[in-house]
């Protein structure tokens, strides 16, 4: 069970920080992959379209100087997050430029394509795509996808329903290549849990929201630092897809998060309507369980210094403690 090739000997952690709608931007990226941990971004952040081409150049500038300062220490490789689905009329031209970026990682979301995978591998990039369900993972695979992201229950965003545990064991059972845990991860400890459990890594959304570079509004980053597990309401009523949210954020909209309605799934649009959607998740506060370990807003690189350090003691304590 292998850490990608592209991420060996590149990484200080065997973890990804995730794509954040909205709130993941080039300068989040480039202070999570100039720590030492992989970062990202969705494309369709940038905004107009145009703008992507201009953020993975100030990535690009970004890393070749971190690297010029650094040659020790060389920056970790970033991903680009892809929403696979036929309302992204985005979708082409985003893959065209990512593919003349030669973005090292590309994350594929809802839609499992073979010519988007086709693309990434054709200068060597790789694929890793995120998936609720064995099911999915197996036609993620069929498809050409490299690695998998398995979003498990508690995750922020379009949180998965099942148990890290059931997750990884099922997908464990028949692939053996990248796989990475996400859902509520947001210590160095539980880094190494999914590790334990039959991942090669984490991945990690909602602590990167309490961060100076996250596009949030300071309301947004408290609450994070505030809230805790059972803060956070499951409804399908703002995307059309199960999503995890604070409950504070959907009381301050004059909504009772507790008797959302149901939506159906054809609510769900990533082209044109997708400033109401944006707005959406502006007003309504995307989170994820595992925010009870998050106590300050600190900047991203001392977020990851600190998972970091985590992990490391938390490997010494359990390897001395175990014999
Ligand atoms: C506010 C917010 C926005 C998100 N936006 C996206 C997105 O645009 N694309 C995506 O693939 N995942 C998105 N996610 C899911 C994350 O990539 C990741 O799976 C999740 O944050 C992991 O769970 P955690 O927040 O408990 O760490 C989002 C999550 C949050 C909290």
């Amino acid at each position: 069970m292998p850490l990608p090739t592209i991420m060996k000997d590149r990484v200080r952690l065997p973890a990804i920080a995730a794509p954040l709608f909205i709130l993941s931007n080039p300068k989040l990226v480039l202070a999570q992959v100039t720590s030492g941990m992989v970062g990202a971004f969705p494309a369709l952040n940038a905004r107009p379209p145009e703008l992507l081409d201009a953020w993975l150049d100030e990535l690009a500038a970004g890393i070749a100087a971190h690297d010029a300062a650094h040659p020790d220490r060389p920056a970790a490789p970033y991903a680009v997050n892809q929403i696979v689905h036929r309302s992204n009329t985005r979708l082409d031209k985003d893959l065209v430029c990512c593919v003349r970026h030669r973005v090292p990682i590309v994350i594929t979301s809802l839609g499992a394509v073979e010519e988007v995978n086709a693309a990434v591998h054709s200068y060597g990039g790789i694929v890793l795509h995120d998936v609720i369900n064995d099911r999915f993972a197996h036609k993620a695979i069929e498809k050409g996808a490299d690695g998998l992201i398995a979003v498990a229950a508690g995750a922020g965003g379009h949180a998965g329903a099942l148990s890290p545990f059931a997750l990884v064991q099922e997908i464990r059972r028949w692939f053996h290549g990248p796989l990475f845990l996400s859902g509520a991860i947001a210590t160095g400890r539980a880094i190494l849990a999914a590790e334990a459990m039959g991942a090669d890594g984490a991945y990690i959304g909602s602590p990167f929201i309490a961060t100076p570079e996250a596009n949030a509004s300071d309301a947004y980053r408290q609450a994070i630092v505030d809230g805790h597990a059972e803060d956070i309401v499951s409804s399908n009523y703002f995307t059309g897809v199960s999503g995890n949210y604070l409950r504070a954020s959907i009381l301050a909209a004059g909504l009772d998060p507790d008797a959302l309605p149901q939506a159906d799934k054809t609510k769900m649009d990533f082209g044109a309507a997708a400033g109401d959607k944006a707005k959406a998740w502006k007003d309504i506060w995307g989170a994820g369980q595992g925010i009870g370990a998050v106590d300050a807003i600190v900047p991203a690189a001392q977020r990851v210094e600190r998972l970091i350090q985590e992990y490391t003691e938390a490997r010494a304590s359990l390897c001395s403690s175990r014999g």
